[in-house]
């Protein structure tokens, strides 16, 4: 992997020759939760894998929105040549529908893994409530307690070597990122009704034991994109691009391989 740059302050990790794909990682996480898919793609394509603003002791002003933060995807796409394979996993999904209504000519190929297009709930939005609460209080620690169990598989949950990455990698977080991604998600708009105009070649990956947002969500994204492509993992939680990277990159190196439309 070449040395990580800072565009922004922001980190920036790239490596690999090829077309240009871009991971976007989703909370209470960063970019590292792409390392293991993105060194099985890295032999073909141009991977980068950028932090979203304020991840760790990169702090960078910006308005905690989903669209500030396509709006920083499109400065990083920008700046690596103004195209790009798109992949976004939960939170990275509801910036990539954003970034699909700022610059659809700028992502070639887009994939969903892990999220969901709807707006949260009453109920949802209460829940957001209680973990802003968690995160300003209790800081990551505390964060990392509450989510690991939501994040991961029962087998997942049973490799200490996995669950000792996801608690590091959530405990390292800048807890100023932590609430602004909270508030983003808890605000986010409804990316339903776009789904049917997004006319890049689409893929949505889920993982069939994925607690956060379930099959049924993805199932109804792919039915609402046209041409999209479902690849469910059978026993892969929510954060299927950590438990099942060679799966995961399989999928993607077919989409990002396919000659743009
Ligand atoms: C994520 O994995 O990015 C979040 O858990 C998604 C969410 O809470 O909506």
């Amino acid at each position: 992997m070449r040395a990580p740059y800072q565009l922004r302050n922001v980190l920036v990790r790239e490596e690999g020759e090829g077309p240009l794909v871009v991971l976007v990682h989703g909370y209470p996480l960063d970019g590292d939760m792409w390392e293991e898919v993105s060194r099985r793609l890295a032999s073909r394509f141009r991977v980068l894998r950028p932090d979203l603003p304020s991840r760790r002791d990169t702090p960078h002003p910006m308005q905690p929105t989903m669209a500030e933060y396509a709006r920083w995807i499109a400065a990083v796409i920008e700046a690596a040549g103004g195209k790009a394979g798109v992949a976004g996993f939960s939170m990275g999904g509801y910036v990539l529908f954003e970034l699909l209504r700022q610059k659809p000519q700028m992502v070639t190929a887009a994939a969903f893994v892990d999220t969901q297009a709807g707006p949260d709930t009453p109920e949802g939005r209460e829940a957001r409530n209680r973990s802003l609460a968690t995160a300003r209080e209790m800081g990551p620690t505390a964060v990392s307690e509450a989510m690991i169990p939501r994040l991961l598989s029962k087998q997942g949950r049973s490799d200490p070597a996995l669950v000792g990455r996801v608690r590091a990698m959530v405990r390292r977080q800048n807890p100023n990122s932590l609430e602004n991604d909270v508030l983003a998600m808890r605000d986010r708009a409804d990316s339903i009704p776009s789904l049917p105009s997004i006319a890049a070649a689409s893929l949505v990956v889920v993982g069939s034991e994925d607690a956060i947002t379930p099959p049924e969500k993805a199932e109804s994204i792919a039915r609402a994109i046209p041409g999209a492509k479902l690849v469910r993992i059978e026993g892969a939680g929510h954060l299927s691009p950590m438990e099942r990277p060679e799966e995961v990159a399989t999928a993607l190196g077919e989409l990002f391989s396919k000659p743009a439309g």
